[in-house]
Protein backbone atom coordinates (compact mmCIF):
# COMPACT_ATOMS: atom_id res chain seq x y z
CA UNK A 1 0.00 0.00 0.00
CA UNK A 2 2.75 2.28 1.29
CA UNK A 3 4.74 1.13 -2.02
CA UNK A 4 1.72 1.91 -4.10
CA UNK A 5 1.71 5.58 -2.72
CA UNK A 6 5.06 6.09 -3.31
CA UNK A 7 5.00 4.61 -6.97
CA UNK A 8 1.94 7.43 -7.70
CA UNK A 9 4.24 10.11 -6.50
CA UNK A 10 6.67 8.78 -8.54
CA UNK A 11 4.84 9.03 -11.67
CA UNK A 12 3.72 12.46 -11.03
CA UNK A 13 6.80 13.75 -10.66
CA UNK A 14 8.16 11.78 -14.30
CA UNK A 15 4.81 13.21 -15.78
CA UNK A 16 5.72 16.72 -14.52
CA UNK A 17 9.21 16.20 -15.89
CA UNK A 18 7.99 14.90 -19.42
CA UNK A 19 5.99 17.84 -19.49
CA UNK A 20 8.65 20.22 -18.76
CA UNK A 21 10.51 18.61 -21.23
CA UNK A 22 7.65 18.71 -23.54
CA UNK A 23 7.68 22.48 -23.74
CA UNK A 24 11.20 22.85 -24.64
CA UNK A 25 10.83 19.96 -26.96
CA UNK A 26 7.80 18.70 -28.48
CA UNK A 27 7.06 20.22 -32.13
CA UNK A 28 4.59 22.18 -30.76
CA UNK A 29 6.66 23.94 -28.43
CA UNK A 30 6.46 27.55 -30.29
CA UNK A 31 2.85 27.82 -29.92
CA UNK A 32 2.96 26.49 -26.21
CA UNK A 33 5.64 28.98 -25.30
CA UNK A 34 4.04 31.41 -27.34
CA UNK A 35 0.92 31.04 -25.08
CA UNK A 36 2.62 31.49 -22.08
CA UNK A 37 4.19 34.86 -23.43
CA UNK A 38 1.12 36.13 -24.86
CA UNK A 39 -0.22 35.93 -21.31
CA UNK A 40 2.98 37.74 -20.27
CA UNK A 41 5.02 35.14 -18.54
CA UNK A 42 8.86 34.84 -18.42
CA UNK A 43 10.56 32.10 -19.20
CA UNK A 44 11.88 31.92 -15.26
CA UNK A 45 8.03 31.91 -13.76
CA UNK A 46 7.18 29.41 -16.02
CA UNK A 47 10.48 27.21 -14.33
CA UNK A 48 9.61 28.53 -10.69
CA UNK A 49 6.27 26.87 -11.17
CA UNK A 50 7.06 24.17 -13.25
CA UNK A 51 5.21 25.12 -16.15
CA UNK A 52 5.02 22.26 -18.69
CA UNK A 53 2.93 20.92 -21.84
CA UNK A 54 1.11 18.26 -22.54
CA UNK A 55 1.27 17.27 -26.67
CA UNK A 56 -1.63 17.01 -28.89
CA UNK A 57 -2.04 12.83 -29.31
CA UNK A 58 -3.98 10.19 -27.30
CA UNK A 59 -0.90 8.17 -25.86
CA UNK A 60 2.29 10.47 -25.40
CA UNK A 61 2.56 9.78 -22.17
CA UNK A 62 1.43 6.30 -22.00
CA UNK A 63 4.18 5.89 -24.38
CA UNK A 64 6.59 7.94 -22.61
CA UNK A 65 6.23 5.44 -19.47
CA UNK A 66 6.05 1.98 -21.88
CA UNK A 67 9.29 1.04 -20.44
CA UNK A 68 7.78 0.33 -17.50
CA UNK A 69 6.26 -2.48 -16.14
CA UNK A 70 2.24 -2.04 -15.48
CA UNK A 71 2.54 1.68 -16.46
CA UNK A 72 -0.92 2.28 -17.95
CA UNK A 73 -2.70 1.04 -14.70
CA UNK A 74 -0.50 3.35 -12.26
CA UNK A 75 -0.79 5.97 -14.41
CA UNK A 76 -4.39 5.49 -14.11
CA UNK A 77 -4.57 5.67 -10.31
CA UNK A 78 -2.50 8.51 -10.40
CA UNK A 79 -5.14 10.59 -12.68
CA UNK A 80 -2.93 11.22 -15.65
CA UNK A 81 -4.24 8.50 -18.07
CA UNK A 82 -8.22 7.40 -18.58
CA UNK A 83 -9.24 3.73 -19.13
CA UNK A 84 -11.84 3.34 -21.86
CA UNK A 85 -13.72 0.16 -20.51
CA UNK A 86 -15.76 -0.74 -23.66
CA UNK A 87 -12.70 -0.61 -26.08
CA UNK A 88 -10.01 -1.61 -23.14
CA UNK A 89 -7.90 0.98 -23.90
CA UNK A 90 -5.76 3.38 -22.35
CA UNK A 91 -5.37 7.36 -23.28
CA UNK A 92 -4.04 10.53 -22.10
CA UNK A 93 -6.20 13.04 -19.89
CA UNK A 94 -4.15 15.92 -20.94
CA UNK A 95 -3.66 16.82 -24.55
CA UNK A 96 -2.58 19.82 -25.91
CA UNK A 97 -2.81 21.98 -22.39
CA UNK A 98 -0.56 23.86 -20.80
CA UNK A 99 -0.03 22.12 -17.47
CA UNK A 100 0.39 23.52 -14.14
CA UNK A 101 1.71 20.76 -11.08
CA UNK A 102 -0.35 21.22 -7.89
CA UNK A 103 2.41 20.55 -5.26
CA UNK A 104 1.87 19.54 -1.11
CA UNK A 105 3.80 21.80 1.43
CA UNK A 106 6.15 19.17 0.83
CA UNK A 107 6.52 19.42 -3.12
CA UNK A 108 5.30 16.85 -3.87
CA UNK A 109 3.15 16.48 -7.11
CA UNK A 110 -0.37 15.75 -6.29
CA UNK A 111 -1.84 16.62 -9.66
CA UNK A 112 -2.44 18.92 -12.25
CA UNK A 113 -4.42 21.63 -13.96
CA UNK A 114 -4.31 21.63 -17.41
CA UNK A 115 -5.27 24.74 -19.61
CA UNK A 116 -6.32 24.31 -23.28
CA UNK A 117 -4.00 27.27 -25.45
CA UNK A 118 -7.65 28.48 -27.09
CA UNK A 119 -11.48 28.70 -26.87
CA UNK A 120 -11.48 25.08 -26.16
CA UNK A 121 -13.99 23.59 -23.81
CA UNK A 122 -13.76 22.56 -20.87
CA UNK A 123 -10.98 25.91 -20.45
CA UNK A 124 -9.70 23.72 -17.42
CA UNK A 125 -8.98 19.73 -16.87
CA UNK A 126 -7.97 19.15 -13.51
CA UNK A 127 -6.99 15.23 -12.28
CA UNK A 128 -9.41 13.49 -10.32
CA UNK A 129 -9.51 13.32 -7.01
CA UNK A 130 -7.65 9.98 -5.61
CA UNK A 131 -6.16 8.94 -2.45
CA UNK A 132 -4.03 11.44 -2.37
CA UNK A 133 -5.07 14.56 -3.71
CA UNK A 134 -8.04 16.00 -2.22
CA UNK A 135 -9.03 19.61 -3.99
CA UNK A 136 -10.76 20.42 -0.75
CA UNK A 137 -7.53 20.34 1.10
CA UNK A 138 -4.84 21.51 -1.08
CA UNK A 139 -3.80 25.01 -2.48
CA UNK A 140 -2.06 25.80 -5.95
CA UNK A 141 0.60 27.75 -4.99
CA UNK A 142 1.49 27.60 -1.11
CA UNK A 143 4.60 25.27 -1.67
CA UNK A 144 5.91 28.12 -4.35
CA UNK A 145 4.83 31.02 -2.12
CA UNK A 146 6.67 29.24 1.20
CA UNK A 147 9.50 28.60 -1.15
CA UNK A 148 9.59 32.70 -2.35
CA UNK A 149 9.53 33.55 1.70
CA UNK A 150 10.01 31.53 5.03
CA UNK A 151 8.44 34.47 6.78
CA UNK A 152 5.16 35.25 4.86
CA UNK A 153 2.89 38.02 6.55
CA UNK A 154 -0.08 37.17 4.79
CA UNK A 155 -1.66 35.03 1.92
CA UNK A 156 -4.25 36.25 -1.12
CA UNK A 157 -6.87 33.75 -2.02
CA UNK A 158 -7.43 34.18 -5.76
CA UNK A 159 -9.54 31.69 -8.23
CA UNK A 160 -7.24 30.70 -10.72
CA UNK A 161 -3.67 29.03 -11.22
CA UNK A 162 -2.80 31.90 -13.78
CA UNK A 163 -3.87 34.64 -11.12
CA UNK A 164 -1.56 32.89 -8.72
CA UNK A 165 1.72 32.73 -11.38
CA UNK A 166 0.59 36.30 -12.66
CA UNK A 167 0.72 37.84 -9.80
CA UNK A 168 3.97 36.23 -8.74
CA UNK A 169 5.34 37.71 -12.68
CA UNK A 170 4.47 40.69 -10.96
CA UNK A 171 6.50 40.38 -7.93
CA UNK A 172 3.30 39.11 -5.76
CA UNK A 173 4.54 36.06 -4.48
CA UNK A 174 2.17 35.41 -1.75
CA UNK A 175 -0.60 34.15 -3.15
CA UNK A 176 -2.74 30.57 -3.35
CA UNK A 177 -5.81 29.47 -5.43
CA UNK A 178 -8.30 26.82 -4.89
CA UNK A 179 -8.33 24.26 -7.12
CA UNK A 180 -11.67 25.18 -9.13
CA UNK A 181 -13.83 24.55 -5.98
CA UNK A 182 -15.15 26.98 -3.51
CA UNK A 183 -12.63 27.78 -0.17
CA UNK A 184 -13.46 25.03 2.42
CA UNK A 185 -12.87 25.33 6.27
CA UNK A 186 -9.93 22.97 5.77
CA UNK A 187 -7.93 25.49 3.67
CA UNK A 188 -8.44 28.19 6.00
CA UNK A 189 -7.48 26.32 8.91
CA UNK A 190 -4.00 25.27 7.12
CA UNK A 191 -3.59 29.18 5.98
CA UNK A 192 -4.23 30.71 9.43
CA UNK A 193 -1.59 28.03 10.59
CA UNK A 194 0.93 29.79 8.11
CA UNK A 195 -0.29 33.01 8.61
CA UNK A 196 -2.26 35.93 10.60
CA UNK A 197 -3.80 37.04 7.68
CA UNK A 198 -5.77 36.28 4.76
CA UNK A 199 -7.01 38.34 1.84
CA UNK A 200 -9.86 37.10 -0.04
CA UNK A 201 -9.62 38.12 -4.05
CA UNK A 202 -11.86 36.67 -6.36
CA UNK A 203 -12.63 37.44 -10.01
CA UNK A 204 -15.12 40.98 -10.46
CA UNK A 205 -17.94 38.86 -11.91
CA UNK A 206 -21.02 37.79 -10.52
CA UNK A 207 -19.15 34.14 -9.80
CA UNK A 208 -16.45 35.94 -7.81
CA UNK A 209 -19.11 38.14 -5.57
CA UNK A 210 -21.08 34.50 -5.06
CA UNK A 211 -17.50 33.10 -3.84
CA UNK A 212 -16.55 36.04 -1.31
CA UNK A 213 -20.29 35.68 0.12
CA UNK A 214 -19.65 32.01 0.79
CA UNK A 215 -16.14 32.61 1.65
CA UNK A 216 -17.48 34.73 4.27
CA UNK A 217 -19.81 31.67 6.06
CA UNK A 218 -16.49 29.78 6.13
CA UNK A 219 -14.46 32.04 7.81
CA UNK A 220 -16.32 32.73 10.62
CA UNK A 221 -16.62 29.89 12.50
CA UNK A 222 -12.58 29.59 11.77
CA UNK A 223 -11.66 32.73 12.68
CA UNK A 224 -9.96 33.53 16.14
CA UNK A 225 -8.45 36.39 17.85
CA UNK A 226 -5.22 37.16 16.44
CA UNK A 227 -6.23 36.16 12.83
CA UNK A 228 -7.40 38.56 10.15
CA UNK A 229 -9.83 37.69 6.96
CA UNK A 230 -10.49 40.38 4.17
CA UNK A 231 -12.04 41.17 1.13
CA UNK A 232 -10.61 42.34 -2.07
CA UNK A 233 -13.03 43.45 -4.58
CA UNK A 234 -11.88 44.07 -8.20
CA UNK A 235 -13.58 46.01 -10.79
CA UNK A 236 -16.35 44.48 -13.09
CA UNK A 237 -14.61 42.18 -15.38
CA UNK A 238 -11.14 42.00 -14.00
CA UNK A 239 -9.53 38.94 -12.33
CA UNK A 240 -5.99 39.19 -10.04
CA UNK A 241 -4.39 38.78 -13.62
CA UNK A 242 -5.87 41.28 -15.58
CA UNK A 243 -5.60 43.50 -13.21
CA UNK A 244 -2.06 43.44 -11.92
CA UNK A 245 -0.81 42.71 -15.58
CA UNK A 246 -2.79 46.43 -16.02
CA UNK A 247 -2.00 48.04 -13.25
CA UNK A 248 1.23 46.95 -11.86
CA UNK A 249 2.57 45.66 -8.50
CA UNK A 250 2.29 49.32 -6.61
CA UNK A 251 -1.16 49.78 -7.82
CA UNK A 252 -2.21 46.21 -7.07
CA UNK A 253 -0.87 45.87 -3.04
CA UNK A 254 -2.25 49.40 -2.59
CA UNK A 255 -5.81 47.60 -3.38
CA UNK A 256 -4.66 44.99 -1.07
CA UNK A 257 -3.95 47.37 1.68
CA UNK A 258 -7.42 49.02 1.22
CA UNK A 259 -9.08 45.35 0.96
CA UNK A 260 -12.65 45.27 3.62
CA UNK A 261 -12.05 43.87 6.94
CA UNK A 262 -14.58 41.01 7.64
CA UNK A 263 -16.74 42.53 9.86
CA UNK A 264 -17.24 45.53 7.12
CA UNK A 265 -17.88 43.19 4.62
CA UNK A 266 -20.41 41.50 6.99
CA UNK A 267 -22.33 44.57 7.84
CA UNK A 268 -22.14 45.95 4.57
CA UNK A 269 -23.85 43.01 2.91
CA UNK A 270 -26.31 42.40 5.50
CA UNK A 271 -27.23 45.86 5.75
CA UNK A 272 -27.75 46.12 1.46
CA UNK A 273 -30.14 43.23 1.78
CA UNK A 274 -32.73 44.85 4.41
CA UNK A 275 -34.51 48.12 4.72
CA UNK A 276 -32.62 48.98 8.27
CA UNK A 277 -35.34 52.05 8.83
CA UNK A 278 -37.96 49.82 9.39
CA UNK A 279 -38.92 46.93 12.58
CA UNK A 280 -39.27 44.49 10.06
CA UNK A 281 -36.26 44.96 8.38
CA UNK A 282 -34.29 45.21 11.25
CA UNK A 283 -35.86 41.98 12.32
CA UNK A 284 -34.85 40.60 8.81
CA UNK A 285 -31.63 41.56 9.45
CA UNK A 286 -30.94 39.87 12.84
CA UNK A 287 -32.47 37.23 11.71
CA UNK A 288 -30.10 36.39 8.92
CA UNK A 289 -27.25 38.15 11.15
CA UNK A 290 -27.35 36.40 14.37
CA UNK A 291 -26.72 32.58 12.98
CA UNK A 292 -23.84 33.54 10.99
CA UNK A 293 -22.33 34.84 14.24
CA UNK A 294 -23.92 32.34 16.61
CA UNK A 295 -21.10 30.31 14.12
CA UNK A 296 -17.96 31.96 15.43
CA UNK A 297 -15.67 30.77 18.14
CA UNK A 298 -16.09 32.73 21.09
CA UNK A 299 -13.79 35.72 20.38
CA UNK A 300 -13.51 39.55 20.63
CA UNK A 301 -14.67 40.10 17.05
CA UNK A 302 -17.42 38.08 18.08
CA UNK A 303 -18.52 40.17 21.14
CA UNK A 304 -17.58 43.62 18.67
CA UNK A 305 -19.60 42.07 15.84
CA UNK A 306 -22.58 41.34 18.51
CA UNK A 307 -22.58 44.77 20.14
CA UNK A 308 -22.85 46.28 16.84
CA UNK A 309 -26.06 44.74 15.95
CA UNK A 310 -27.18 45.93 19.04
CA UNK A 311 -26.36 49.26 18.01
CA UNK A 312 -28.25 48.43 14.74
CA UNK A 313 -31.36 47.02 15.63
CA UNK A 314 -32.02 48.90 19.45
CA UNK A 315 -32.03 45.25 21.33
CA UNK A 316 -30.23 44.39 24.13
CA UNK A 317 -27.95 41.32 24.48
CA UNK A 318 -30.58 39.82 27.20
CA UNK A 319 -33.24 40.01 24.42
CA UNK A 320 -31.38 38.38 21.84
CA UNK A 321 -29.71 36.04 23.68
CA UNK A 322 -33.50 35.19 25.11
CA UNK A 323 -34.25 34.17 21.59
CA UNK A 324 -31.60 32.48 20.49
CA UNK A 325 -28.07 30.73 22.24
CA UNK A 326 -25.09 32.69 21.06
CA UNK A 327 -22.47 31.04 22.42
CA UNK A 328 -23.38 27.93 20.46
CA UNK A 329 -20.55 27.70 17.73
CA UNK A 330 -20.40 25.12 15.23
CA UNK A 331 -17.81 22.91 15.53
CA UNK A 332 -16.09 22.66 12.56
P1 LIG B 1 -7.78 32.17 -17.53
O1 LIG B 1 -8.75 32.29 -18.65
O2 LIG B 1 -6.68 31.21 -17.88
O3 LIG B 1 -7.27 33.48 -17.05
O4 LIG B 1 -8.51 31.43 -16.35
P2 LIG B 1 -9.21 31.99 -15.03
O5 LIG B 1 -8.51 31.39 -13.87
O6 LIG B 1 -9.35 33.48 -15.06
O7 LIG B 1 -10.63 31.29 -15.19
P3 LIG B 1 -12.04 31.68 -14.62
O8 LIG B 1 -12.04 32.97 -13.92
O9 LIG B 1 -13.00 31.50 -15.74
O10 LIG B 1 -12.29 30.50 -13.59
C1 LIG B 1 -11.69 30.48 -12.32
C2 LIG B 1 -11.19 29.09 -11.99
O11 LIG B 1 -12.24 28.17 -12.12
C3 LIG B 1 -10.10 28.55 -12.92
O12 LIG B 1 -8.81 28.97 -12.59
C4 LIG B 1 -10.27 27.07 -12.78
O13 LIG B 1 -9.64 26.59 -11.60
C5 LIG B 1 -11.76 26.94 -12.65
N1 LIG B 1 -12.33 26.71 -13.98
C6 LIG B 1 -12.61 27.61 -14.94
N2 LIG B 1 -13.09 27.00 -16.04
C7 LIG B 1 -13.12 25.69 -15.75
C8 LIG B 1 -13.52 24.55 -16.47
O14 LIG B 1 -13.94 24.60 -17.62
N3 LIG B 1 -13.43 23.34 -15.83
C9 LIG B 1 -12.95 23.23 -14.56
N4 LIG B 1 -12.87 22.02 -13.99
N5 LIG B 1 -12.56 24.28 -13.85
C10 LIG B 1 -12.63 25.51 -14.43
MN1 LIG C 1 11.22 8.50 -18.85
MN1 LIG D 1 -14.26 34.29 -13.28
MN1 LIG E 1 -8.08 34.94 -15.82
MN1 LIG F 1 -10.58 34.58 -13.68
Amino acid sequence: REQEIKRQFEALEHSNRYFQDMLRSSSERERAIGYLKQRGLSGQIAAAFGIGYAPPGWDNLLQHFAHLENAAPLLEQSGMVIHNEDKQRYYDRFRDRIMFPIRDVRGRVLGFGGRVLGDDKPKYLNSPETPTFHKGRELYGLYEARKHSNQLERLLIVEGYMDVVSLAQHGIHWSVATLGTATTAQHLERLFKLVPEVIFCFDGDAAGRQAAQRALGVTLPVIRDGQEARFLFLPDGEDPDTLVRREGETAFSQRVSQALPLSEFFFRQLSDEADLSSMDGRARFSNQALPLIQSMQPSLLKQMMLDRICEITGLSLEQISSVIDLHQATST
